[in-house]
């Protein structure tokens, strides 16, 4: 396979252009005002005098813009800035069209308009209605094309308080890490699958990111562009309010503003009540199992987790959207790297393909370094990704 001139193969053009494509889902205004109002319920100056940056958002496209345009004086915003990625750094299939709002400005510069991204900010009342809303944005061409890595997106990064959007999707761990590394608050809406990205977890762990209010595990549905074209198997919503959908599983917002959620405390049986009452019936009658490879039981379901246990549990990584801070410590994941140091045992990779073979009948190997380990007459079963959790206070 022969490179071409971006250094890439053809293969990882085609694959660069699908994630790309995938990179345009614009976020439904809904959506943002439900996540914006958990945030505001639980305390309604969050934003006030905050000076809030959407760095993916072209107000052509973008509901961010649009919501925080439109509530600007109820949220007492300070400033609003929001930068755009120039049309010629998106996927050409895009086909993008500059629109009449840019071509008919005073500030129209063609030699500008493909290969720039754009800086939109508000601040003032600009028309004299002596209302600050989306008719006052005022505008001008970025240097640069808009690229959120860039030095001068990333000093307008430096000068905000938040920052706020849906990223591109194929870039998450580096807009993540783009935030943390200058110590802004953000809500940012991510896949669910970066919940266990080494990086994501570590602050999730440490009370620094948490999952937002709304949405989780539900999927969400976004604005595609006119020429998006479904996956054979997509068999959802096309269209919502007269514009074009797609529906994406396992997504949800990652944030670190407080919201109520967050503090509502899980209702919990004991341990001999579920075994009595659960719902479940791996654990109605049963109880729990010890993982074979950390000292700590499994517990398969959120709502089965046991009020008076005092050890470490395995819950599954929805547990997140019930996470209250003030009830529980998050102590580490089950995975590979015993990043935690929580593994009892580590199996060697004989003991990977025994336990492949006693379980499938054909030789292979299975990862139990993976996650947590249950042993049962001697089969070994590895358990779905597992967060590590106590009970606060518990010894
Ligand atoms: C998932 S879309 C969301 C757009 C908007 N934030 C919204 O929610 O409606 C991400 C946007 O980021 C743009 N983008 C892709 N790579 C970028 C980069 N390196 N820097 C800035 N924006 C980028 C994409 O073109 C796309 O418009």
């Amino acid at each position: 396979m022969t490179a071409n001139d971006n250094g890439r193969t053809k293969n990882e053009n085609l694959g660069a252009a699908k994630k790309a494509k995938f990179d345009e889902f614009y976020t439904q205004y809904l959506d943002i005002e439900k996540e914006m109002n958990a945030y505001l319920d639980f305390d309604k100056e969050v934003f006030r005098d905050k000076t809030i940056l959407l760095p993916c958002d072209d107000p052509e496209w973008s509901n961010f813009t649009k919501y925080f345009a439109q509530n600007f004086e109820r949220l007492g915003l300070r400033k609003l800035i929001s930068t755009s990625y120039a049309p010629d750094s998106k996927p050409k299939e895009l086909n993008l069209q500059l629109t009449l709002f840019e071509t008919q400005s005073p500030k129209f510069d063609k030699s500008k308009a493909r290969a720039n991204g754009k800086i939109f900010t508000l601040t003032r009342d600009t028309t004299g209605d002596k209302k600050i809303n989306v008719e006052d944005l005022e505008w001008e061409y970025l240097k640069g094309d808009g690229d959120f890595r860039s030095a001068e997106v990333s000093k307008l990064r430096d000068e905000a308080d938040i920052i706020i959007t849906n990223p591109p999707f194929s870039l998450f761990r580096e807009f993540l890490e783009w935030i943390i590394s200058a110590d802004k608050k953000l809500v940012i809406i991510g896949n669910m699958n970066a919940i266990t990205y080494k990086e994501t977890f570590r602050l999730i762990k440490d009370n620094k990111l948490w999952v937002g209010a709304t949405g989780f595990n539900e999927g969400m549905y976004f604005r595609v562009p006119d020429n998006f074209m479904y996956a054979p198997t997509y068999k959802f919503e096309r269209e919502r309010d007269g514009v074009k959908v797609n529906r994406v599983p396992g997504v949800c917002w990652y944030t670190s503003l407080d919201h109520g959620r967050r503090h509502e405390p899980l209702g919990l049986m004991t341990e001999q009540d579920n075994i009595k009452f659960s719902k479940h019936k791996e654990v109605k009658g049963k109880g729990y199992q010890k993982y074979d490879n950390y000292d700590a039981i499994e517990v398969p379901f959120t709502d089965a987790i046991p009020a008076d246990y005092s050890g470490t549990m395995g819950v599954p990584i929805s547990f997140l959207s019930k996470y209250n801070p003030d009830q529980f410590d998050i102590v580490g994941m089950c995975e590979n790297e015993d990043l935690y140091e929580l593994k009892t045992r580590k199996y060697t990779s004989a003991e990977c393909k025994a336990a492949y073979l006693a379980k499938f009948k054909k030789p292979g190997t299975y990862d139990l370094n993976a996650s947590g380990v249950l042993v049962t007459d001697g089969q070994y079963e590895k358990v779905y990704q597992r967060i590590l959790v106590r009970h606060k206070g518990a010894a």
